[in-house]
C-alpha cells in the first residue's frame, strides 16, 4: 500500500525516524533481494518531529550527507511515514472489479476518514472477505494529509531526491518482519516515543494501531523512580533491564508500571482482533525497535500474554555476504522501517 505511487526497481527506502535516519538499497526482483547498501545517522534532539524551519533545514542537510556518504546509486525513494501521522481504518465495502472499487471507497471515504478528502492521501489494501458481512469485503485504509506529505516532498525534492512512494512505517515494518505463516501474528515495534502494532494474518496487516507510549517513557519512569538523570537511567534500562536479578530488580520495578501501560493496550488489540475474527488466534508476537533489546523485555511480554515472542530480523527476506551477519543484526532493531521500504515491489 502506498500513498503515493511511480513504478521504478531503481530506488531505496529511508526511514526518518525520531532518533535516527535509514536508509536501504536493495537489488533484484524478487524475495530475497540481495543487499546494496544500508547507512544511518542519528539526529538530535527533537529535529525529526519539530515543524521549525530551521529544524527542517538541518533534517534536511542530515539526509543530503547521509544519501550521499552512503553511496546509494539513485535518487529515487520510497519514505515511510510516521504512524503517528497517519489514520488507518478497516472498513466493508462492495466486491467490485479495480476501477469501480476505487470510485466506491472515494464516495464512501469522507465518512471514514478523520480529515476532509479534498485536503487528504488515501491508499486501501484489500484484506479480504468481511467476517461480518458476506456480500463484502474487507479494505485497510490510510490517510494522510496533504500539508504533511507536501512539506516532506519539498524537502526531499529540495536536496534532488525523486519520491517514488510514501508508505506508513507501520506497513513497511510489517512486510520486513512477518514470519511466513498463515497464522495471526503481532508485530510491535516499541520506538523512543510510540509503540507500532501491527496484526498480520496471511500476509495482510489486518489491524494497525499507534499507541503514545515507548522507550522515553520507560527511560523517564526509570529517572523519576530511581531518582538519577536521564542519561544514566537510559544506561539502566538497556543494561539491566525487566531481569529481577540484575541490581536487586530495581529497574523492573522502575518501569513495570509503565509498560504495563503498553501491554493492557496491546491487550486490547488482541482482544479486538479476535473478537472481530472468530476462530483467528494470534499464535506469536514479533518485537523489534528499541524496546526489542532491553534485556528480558521480550520475555516479560512472553509472559504476560503467554504466547512466543520473538525478536524480529529486519533482515530476514534479505540476502547479504555471510561474513555481514553480525554487523547487520546488531542494528536489526532499528532497521525493519527502511529495510520493509526497499523490499516494496515498486
Ligand atoms: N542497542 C541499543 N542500546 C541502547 N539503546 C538503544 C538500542 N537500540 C535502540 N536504543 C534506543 O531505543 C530508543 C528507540 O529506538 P528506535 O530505533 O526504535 O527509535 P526510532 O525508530 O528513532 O523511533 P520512532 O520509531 O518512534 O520514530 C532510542 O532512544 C534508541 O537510542
Ligand atoms: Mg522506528
Amino acid at each position: 500500500m502506498s500513498l503515493l505511487t511511480g513504478s521504478t526497481s531503481d530506488f531505496f527506502g529511508l526511514d526518518i525516524g525520531t532518533t535516527a535516519i535509514r536508509l536501504v538499497q536493495l537489488r533484484g526482483p524478487s524475495s530475497p533481494k540481495a543487499l546494496v547498501k544500508y547507512a544511518y545517522v542519528p539526529l538530535e534532539g527533537n529535529v525529526a518531529l519539530s515543524e521549525s524551519k530551521g529544524d527542517q533545514q538541518k533534517l534536511a542537510k542530515a539526509i543530503e550527507q547521509l544519501v550521499s556518504q552512503s553511496g546509494v546509486s539513485t535518487k529515487n525513494v520510497a519514505v515511510g511515514i510516521p504512524s503517528s501521522r497517519v489514520f488507518t481504518t478497516v472498513a466493508d465495502v462492495d466486491r467490485l472489479p479495480g476501477n469501480e472499487l476505487a470510485k466506491a471507497i472515494r464516495y464512501q471515504a469522507d465518512s471514514l476518514i478523520p480529515t476532509p478528502l479534498a485536503d487528504s492521501k488515501m491508499d486501501w489494501a484489500v484484506i479480504g472477505d468481511s467476517p461480518s458481512d458476506k456480500v463484502k469485503q474487507e479494505i485497510l485504509l490510510s490517510s494522510v494529509t496533504n500539508k504533511f506529505v507536501e512539506a516532506r516532498l519539498d524537502l526531499l525534492e529540495g536536496i534532488g531526491l525523486n519520491v517514488i512512494a510514501f508508505e506508513p512505517d507501520n506497513l513497511a515494518m510489517a512486510r520486513a518482519l512477518a514470519i511466513s505463516d498463515p497464522k495471526a501474528q503481532l508485530i510491535l515495534d516499541v520506538g523512543r516515543l510510540s509503540t507500532d502494532l501491527v496484526v498480520i494474518q496471511n500476509g495482510a496487516p489486518h489491524l494497525t494501531r499507534s499507541i503514545p507510549n515507548g522507550v522515553e517513557a520507560i527511560v523517564r519512569a526509570t529517572a523519576q523512580n530511581l531518582n538519577i538523570d536521564a542519561k544514566q537511567a537510559e544506561q539502566f534500562v538497556f543494561k539491566f533491564g525487566m531481569s529481577k536479578e540484575k541490581l536487586e530488580g530495581q529497574v523492573l520495578q522502575a518501569i513495570s508500571g509503565t509498560v504495563d501501560l503498553l501491554t493492557s493496550e496491546i491487550e486490547k488489540s488482541i482482544k479486538f482482533f479476535q473478537t472481530r475474527y472468530a476462530g483467528m488466534t494470534i499464535e506469536r508476537i514479533v518485537v523489534t525497535g528499541g524496546a526489542s533489546v532491553i534485556p528480558e523485555f521480550p520475555l516479560y511480554i512472553a509472559n504476560k500474554f503467554g504466547l512466543n515472542v520473538e525478536i524480529g530480523n529486519a533482515w530476514r527476506n534479505v540476502s547479504y555476504a555471510q561474513d555481514r551477519q553480525n554487523e547487520l543484526l546488531s542494528i536489526s532493531n532499528q532497521f525493519g522501517v527502511a529495510v520493509g521500504l526497499a523490499e516494496r515491489s515498486s
